[in-house]
């Protein structure tokens, strides 16, 4: 039997403020946050389900877990613990490198807070893990307490589990939060909607549910005769958005905003109105445009969000449905149906309002990326291997697994030009951890399979001459991905050129702390694995 849809309200996290107010001045809070196993309702028919759910006790918690709103200039602290079982909730792939506690005890995890620039022992490092009570702790781990800066760029951020080889099930179970920062000096003058009722994040997921409501994750691999349990990638066919499947909201006649996060293993979402409403962009990722963008549709790979207006007073009907168009691995996969097909629904109420909320011609400008600065010009090749016996794919990164030592070395206060090139199938988002990125270029190889043979044999693009292919068509990046971003889609054969920015994009204040130490950073796909890099 199919779950009916639009039938949950769409609910609003809990809010957490990352500061405290003392005699009307803001000054820095520090957080505990914790894990919990529990069970929680994402359809008013389904059995409740078994979750790992973040929040202030367990009664508290939620799926996803509280929005943490910071603000500019003001330190957060958060202490995350883990309070889960022995054991998880989904199943566990011990062939690949994962986190295994020596008592084989405990569920391994380490929280990353997506977008941050933040030191490198606060930034989630996936073998920073720890057990319950950190009774035991990954090699790379320092301390319990996390230090958010807030000292970036206003904008949207997730938080979200990174522990090695165990992220995918740990967000599957449900360890993912929304953290925004606010700089109200920058922001308020911009008139956007705003408050509780208008502004609010859209986490967006997909899961499978069996019919007593647990999460349906396959035991067995994809391809059970070569490997028992590999499966690159996981779809679930029930859309979920703020912890209810496909729910709905009654809007008023107005201007909206939401912050839509695709916090998705491997789902790619192509959202579009069914009436025809548009979006006004206004941010991607962590910042803001440098102007509004109308748009009919929105493609969002796996973490990557934006920040858009929506006036439903411009509707020419009483409700609209959030859909989704993008085919499954996107973006050669199977297309949508009619679940997987909807997100969520807006009955729009009939009256007129007042609106005082407004979108300004202009929002933030951002210095634009100075290409004759670049420090550094890198080529970064992901190309998965097959051994012969058909044994799981390993994506690598310059023919080097995670494991190998840190390639990536630049330097704080520089910008660097990396050549992206992607020789697999699959559309990768590619986030890299600290630094910001504008995407200059995406240009198609030509006689990929030619220049792939080179690479698998020396490893260098430069050597196999990537010039010489890298002079296919140029897709052009769509007005509103062009600002500065921490994820793009490196689009399968092609290179992606892009320019990161390891310094604020707002300033050239140096960062407050050394972000040359230990563990360092990783960049990685957000679909799969990860890979370090160094300042
Ligand atoms: Cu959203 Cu390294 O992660």
């Amino acid at each position: 039997s199919q779950l009916k849809m639009f039938v949950d309200e769409l609910p609003d996290m809990p809010k957490i403020l990352g500061f405290d107010v003392v005699n009307g001045i803001p000054v820095s809070k520090s957080l505990q946050i914790g894990m919990f196993a529990k069970k929680w309702k994402f359809h008013r028919d389904l059995p409740p389900t078994r979750v790992f759910a973040y929040g202030t006790s367990n009664n508290t918690a939620t799926v996803p877990g509280p929005t943490i709103e910071a603000l500019y200039g003001v330190d957060t602290y958060v202490t995350w613990l883990n309070y889960l079982p022995s054991k998880h909730i989904l199943p566990w792939d011990p062939t690949i490198p994962t986190a295994i506690p020596a008592t084989k005890k405990g569920v391994p995890t380490v929280v990353h807070l997506h977008g941050g620039i933040d030191e490198p022992q606060s930034d989630g490092n996936a073998n920073s893990w720890f057990t319950r009570g950190f009774r035991e702790r990954g090699p790379t781990w320092t301390q319990k307490k996390y230090h958010y800066y807030n000292i970036q760029q206003p904008g949207n951020m997730w938080y979200h589990d990174h522990a090695m080889g165990l992220t995918r099930v740990n967000l599957l179970a449900g360890l993912i939060g929304a953290y925004i920062i606010r700089h109200p000096d920058i922001e308020s003058p911009l008139g956007l909607p705003h408050g509780k009722e208008f502004d609010r994040p859209l986490i967006v997921f997909d899961r499978s549910f069996r019919t007593d409501g647990s999460i349906y994750m396959n035991k067995t691999g994809d391809n059970p005769s070569i490997h028992p349990q590999w499966q690159p990638e996981y779809f679930g066919d029930a859309i979920i958005v703020n912890g209810k499947a496909w729910p709905r909201l009654t809007v008023r006649r107005r201007k909206y905003r939401f912050r839509i996060i695709n916090a998705s293993n491997a789902r790619f979402f192509k959202f579009f109105f069914t009436n025809g409403l548009r979006f006004i962009h206004v941010g991607s990722d962590s910042s803001y445009n440098k102007r509004p963008f109308m748009i009919k549709e929105i493609l969002l790979a796996p973490s990557e969000i934006a920040d858009v207006i929506v006036d439903f007073s411009e509707s020419n009907s009483d409700s609209a449905i959030l859909a989704n168009g993008a085919a499954y691995p996107y973006p050669g996969g199977d297309p949508v149906d009619k679940f997987n097909g909807k997100v969520m629904k807006f009955i729009i109420k009939r009256q007129r309002e007042v609106d005082t909320s407004r979108v300004p011609k202009r929002l933030i400008k951002y210095p634009s990326p100075d290409l004759s600065s670049a420090a550094a010009t890198r080529y970064i090749a992901m190309y998965e291997y097959t051994s012969p016996t058909g044994e799981p794919t390993h994506l690598f990164l310059n023919g080097k697994p995670y494991e190998a030592p840190a390639t990536e070395t630049p330097k704080e206060g520089t910008s660097e030009i990396w050549n992206v090139i992607n020789l697999t199938e699959d559309n990768h988002p590619l986030h890299i951890h600290l630094g910001l990125f504008v995407v200059l270029e995406q240009r198609e190889l030509v006689d990929e399979e030619k220049f792939k043979e080179c690479m698998l044999k020396i490893n260098n693009a430069v050597k196999c001459q990537i010039s010489k292919y890298a002079r296919g068509n140029i897709t052009a990046v769509p007005a509103h991905e062009q600002g500065w971003k921490n994820v793009f889609k490196m689009m399968p054969g092609y290179v992606t050129k892009i320019l990161v920015r390891f310094a604020y994009i707002d300033s050239n204040a140096s960062y407050p702390f050394d972000a040359s130490a230990e563990p360092g950073y990783v960049y990685h796909c957000h679909v799969s694995i990860l890979f370090g890099f160094s300042i």
